[in-house]
């Protein structure tokens, strides 16, 4: 039996039930805490999976003794793991880091000095098919184009975080995160970024009050000379989601379809298409898990340090929207 690993996860949401589930199939897993500001869903947490609930980190710390946090609460709300993350307990941070640089360096200044083993839920890194595109582009480069697109239907109820930019950050740094974040792994950093980003229908059609924007374009440059560009949308009801990077190289054409999990190479005048059965969310659930039973952190394939450069290209493309200049990278 694999030594025991006492979790407690704060924010009990969509994405904290997508772990749960996962973190209750891994031996030696024990859930032992629940926080939320909202009693309900802590204790709705508590029927479906056992352990106890709380409001805040600190009843948590002054009552629990655990391993390691999940922080599954929305973007606004980061920052109070900071308590936790001083006493060094492990930390699992989902996407995106913080809403702002400033919090996300605050954040990062605290991981550093407790050395905490930390991880951040960028899952796709943790495809199978994301190793065999790496590896494609680095042996087919140098890369010219890097094409990607988010284009996910909306969704959102009334009044949901996501449709206010001051509390999810908006539609690139809060849900094309994902596609500039795999741009980063497959292809290197990027070094400066010009945006258009509008809302253009949701606000007229949906909700009128609605701050994060529906639409957007970001060219980038990447440090390897690429030079790149992401398109999202949300704004097609009923429709589709499609979610892709495609590498244009020397060699081939690398195309990663992210939520269909499907890898497809051009070259030498054949297609060799290859789909993942791996489940993301667990890879990167159990890899979490492992480093902090063995303080191995050789597999985590995205840190809280390297979030938060995935942070800064989004932030930069927001800047860049608003201001119409390209703005570089920090
Ligand atoms: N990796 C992915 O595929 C993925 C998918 C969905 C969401 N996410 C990310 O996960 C985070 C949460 O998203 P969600 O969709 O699960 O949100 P959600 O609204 O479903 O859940 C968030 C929960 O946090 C609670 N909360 C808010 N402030 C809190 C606080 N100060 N202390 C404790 N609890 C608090 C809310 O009451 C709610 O129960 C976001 O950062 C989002 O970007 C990642």
């Amino acid at each position: 039996m694999p030594r025991e690993v006492k979790v407690a996860i704060v924010g009990c949401g969509g994405i904290a039930s997508a772990h749960a589930e996962r973190l209750r199939k891994i031996e030696g897993v024990t859930l032992k805490a629940f926080v939320d500001i909202d009693e309900s869903r802590a204790k709705s947490f508590v029927e479906r999976f056992g352990g106890k609930h709380y409001n805040t980190v600190e009843s948590l710390l002054k009552n629990e003794s655990i391993d390691a946090i999940y922080v599954t609460t929305p973007p606004f709300a980061r920052g109070e793991e900071i308590i936790a993350i001083e006493k060094g307990i492990a930390t699992f941070f989902e996407k995106p880091v913080a809403l702002t640089m400033e919090k996300a360096k605050e954040i990062l200044s605290v991981v550093r000095k407790s050395g905490i083993i930390n991880s951040v839920g960028y899952m796709w890194r943790y495809l199978d098919t994301s190793s065999i595109a790496k590896e494609e582009i680095r042996k087919n480069g140098p890369t010219a184009l890097v094409i990607g697109q988010y284009i996910d239907p909306f969704w959102f109820p009334p009044k949901h975080w996501w449709l206010y930019k001051d509390k999810g950050g908006g539609q690139v740094v809060e849900q094309s995160t994902h596609v500039f974040d795999l741009a980063r792994y497959l292809e290197g950093d990027v070094s400066w970024v010009y945006a258009e980003i509008d809302n253009l229908i949701a606000k007229n059609f949906i909700y009128q009050d609605m701050t994060s924007e529906d639409s957007s374009a970001v060219v980038l440059r990447f440090k390897s000379k690429a030079i790149g560009v992401i398109v999202s949308s949300c704004v097609s009801q009923n429709t589709f989601s499609g979610t892709f990077l495609r590498f244009i190289t020397r060699e081939a054409v690398v195309e990663h379809f992210c939520h269909a999990k499907t890898l497809r190479i051009y070259g030498n005048n054949r297609i060799q298409e290859i789909r993942s059965n791996v489940d993301p969310y667990f890879e990167e659930d159990k890899v979490f898990i492992e480093a902090v039973r063995t303080g191995d952190i050789n597999n985590i394939k995205s840190d809280f340090e390297d979030a938060t450069k995935t942070l800064g290209v989004t932030i930069a493309a927001n800047e860049a929207a608003r201001t119409g200049r390209a703005i570089s990278v920090e």
